[in-house]
């Protein structure tokens, strides 16, 4: 395997497939099987799914919410769909722990960077719900905290395209997708791939990130291959 310690970034949306709202069972399941697989393998795994196919925060401020009372609402929806994960990798034969930023006792740990390596070294895939915990930082920037902390070698952006083109692809027939991409190249081109702040983290703590399509059963264990798959931006 390339990488010995990876963080994987979920979409929330992803999760609901097909339906327009909430989580579709086979989209959970498919996600749990290739995360199984890899784990078989014996990577180190750790977790961050986002919750956008519940609720997200900005849409709160639209509605003439608080931004920071809608941020901590967006949090509460990573948790479902953490539970929800990690209720589909336990039944698929896998161990997991959950870690939320936000103290909720009766459901799951709170995080504690410590306890997280030592379920990494025993081979649990260790998720981490409720974000970073604090309002106006999205679960990107969550993601790069993380596998900064945890000293991962890799976030794997798990998303719907299968990696960073020069143009939106859907508009521009001209757009082309990028293999290997510098940050400072993704700064200068003005490509959006996360927020700046989980961008930044990213660059400044020399932390690659894989762009990559999740939704394509076998995906997940080519990029641990090293086989070509998505873009890969680094320094
Ligand atoms: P080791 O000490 O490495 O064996 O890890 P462990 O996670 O098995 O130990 P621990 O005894 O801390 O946890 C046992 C179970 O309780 C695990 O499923 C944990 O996720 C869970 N657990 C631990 N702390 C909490 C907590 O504060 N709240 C909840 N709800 N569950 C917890």
């Amino acid at each position: 395997m390339k990488y010995k310690r990876i963080l994987l970034k979920l979409s929330g949306e992803s999760l609901m497939g097909d339906k327009a709202f909430g989580i579709d069972n086979n989209r959970l399941s498919l996600y749990a099987q290739q995360i199984k697989k890899i784990h078989e393998n014996g990577v180190e795994i750790a977790i961050v799914i986002g919750g956008g196919n519940i609720f997200r925060g900005v849409q709160a401020e639209e509605g003439g919410m608080d931004r920071s009372h809608g941020d901590y609402m967006g949090m509460l929806a990573t948790m479902i769909n953490s539970m929800a994960l990690q209720a589909a990798l336990e039944s698929a034969g896998v161990e997991t722990r959950l870690q939320s930023a936000i103290e909720m006792k009766a459901i799951c740990e709170p995080f504690i960077k410590r306890k997280a390596l030592r379920h990494l070294e025993k081979g649990r895939v260790v998720i981490f719900g409720a974000g970073t915990g604090n309002p106006f930082f999205t679960t990107d920037s969550a993601a790069s905290l993380r596998a900064i902390e945890l000293n991962a070698d890799v976030i794997l952006k798990g998303t719907r395209v299968d990696g960073i083109y020069s143009a939106d692809p859907e508009k521009d027939p001209n757009a082309t997708k990028y293999d290997v991409i510098s940050f400072d190249d993704v700064y200068k081109k003005d490509l959006s791939i996360m927020d700046m702040t989980a961008f930044t983290l990213c660059k400044e703590n020399n932390l690659p990130i894989i762009v990559f399509d999740m939704d394509t059963p076998g995906n997940l264990q080519k990029v641990l291959n090293g086989e070509q798959v998505g873009t890969i931006v680094r320094n």
